[in-house]
């Protein structure tokens, strides 16, 4: 009797073990091939280990086959991914530590600034303050990015089709895509832009505002409305056509993340390119990145530009190129993101 019962038990904890071990290899997760012993503490070691496996994979933020905010992959990310931190300025988060806010204010020397508080309460009349609707997780979702940088190592690449696939596009800066789109792609979900880096954007693409300084966001007030500003350190446009509805501010103690948990303070400020690396790591399941680093002949120039040495924007002394560069690669040798190099 009890040796029937003891066999009985002992198939179930089998066929357990065949289901699960079944599942997971289903689920694509485990690639250890399982050894079946007699041995009852092996099989409950092993049971329980599957068990594990199985449920860390139904726990997985993500649908993808890699998800970026899933714990445990790397600990050097670990150490410097912040979940909790919030890259759109919106109505509800709009509150800037003292400490964060005198940092801001030296990022580009400004002087007599009008009063934060009062310069968002008026954007936030003019445009939503939202953007949360973006950083919405499910683990149903597998939302793949490419983040594509205006490096002349896009020429020639061929990787339009391939950039237009993803579910957004992030662009930055003054990057065309006309003319250029069978190395960049023609979509454009996201733009970055500061004010003296604005161009006209195409209809239906989402402008995010990257604030270095109060007057960036008194700019968009006024390139919305009456267009009296028309000069900070550089001219810019008086007026702006982009639908404000779709116009998202991205967040100055962002930025101060940035700095200090992936930059470690290195270079003044982050770049824009790496400030958008960073925000697509926080909503996005999967990061492709295209257009960053170098030419293969170690040029440093825009891919819209046929002068190779046009490079001199990285010696200004603002931004650590290198270390910037050298965490973008990391990310990449830990498998969070891919790093598409041009061809
Ligand atoms: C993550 O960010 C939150 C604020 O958004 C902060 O309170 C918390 O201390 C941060 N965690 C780490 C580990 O730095
Ligand atoms: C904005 O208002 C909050 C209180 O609502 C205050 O603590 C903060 O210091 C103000 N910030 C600035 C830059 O004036
Ligand atoms: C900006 O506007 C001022 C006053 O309207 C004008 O004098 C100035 O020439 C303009 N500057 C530029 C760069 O358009
Ligand atoms: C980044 O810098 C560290 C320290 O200098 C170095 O050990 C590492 O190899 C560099 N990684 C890359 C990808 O360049």
């Amino acid at each position: 009797m009890l040796a029937i019962r003891k066999r009985g038990l002992k198939m179930f904890v089998l066929a357990l073990l065949f289901i699960v071990t079944i599942t997971s290899f289903l689920l694509n997760y485990t690639n250890n091939a399982v050894i079946v012993t007699w041995d009852p503490k092996h099989l409950v070691y092993q049971f329980s280990e599957q068990f594990k496996k199985l449920m860390k994979y139904t726990r997985r933020p993500c649908s993808c086959s890699t998800c970026i905010s899933e714990e445990g992959v790397s600990l050097w990310f670990d150490e410097r991914f912040n979940q909790t931190m919030q890259p759109f300025l919106t109505t509800r988060n709009a509150f800037m530590p003292v400490e964060s806010y005198n940092w801001w204010l030296k990022l580009q020397g400004e002087k007599n600034p009008k009063g934060l508080n009062e310069t968002i309460h008026e954007l936030f009349e003019i445009i939503p303050g939202d953007g949360d609707q973006l950083l919405e997780r499910s683990s149903s979702r597998c939302r793949r990015c490419a983040v594509v940088g205006n490096s002349g190592n896009l020429k020639q690449s061929q990787y339009g089709p391939e950039i237009d696939s993803h579910d957004f596009v992030f662009r930055m800066n003054k990057a065309p895509t006309f003319g250029y789109e069978s190395d960049v792609g023609s979509r454009t979900t996201h733009h970055f832009v500061y004010p003296e880096s604005y161009k006209e954007l195409g209809e239906n693409v989402n402008m995010i505002v990257i604030p270095f300084k109060t007057l960036d966001l008194r700019w968009v007030v006024s390139a919305l409305t009456t267009g009296t500003i028309n000069h900070t350190y550089l001219p810019v446009p008086r007026k702006i056509k982009v639908d404000r509805n779709k116009i998202m501010v991205y967040h100055p103690i962002f930025i101060k993340y940035v700095y200090d948990s992936w930059l470690q303070h290195h270079g003044r400020y982050p770049s824009t390119g790496f400030l958008s690396v960073i925000f697509a790591l926080h909503i996005c399941d999967e990061v492709d990145l295209y257009g960053f680093g170098a030419d293969n002949k170690g040029n440093w120039h825009h891919y819209w530009e046929n002068n190779p040495s046009a490079g001199a924007f990285r010696q200004t002394g603002v931004h650590d190129g290198d270390f910037e560069s050298n965490i973008t690669l990391t990310l990449a040798s830990v498998d969070k993101i891919h790093f598409f190099t041009g061809r």
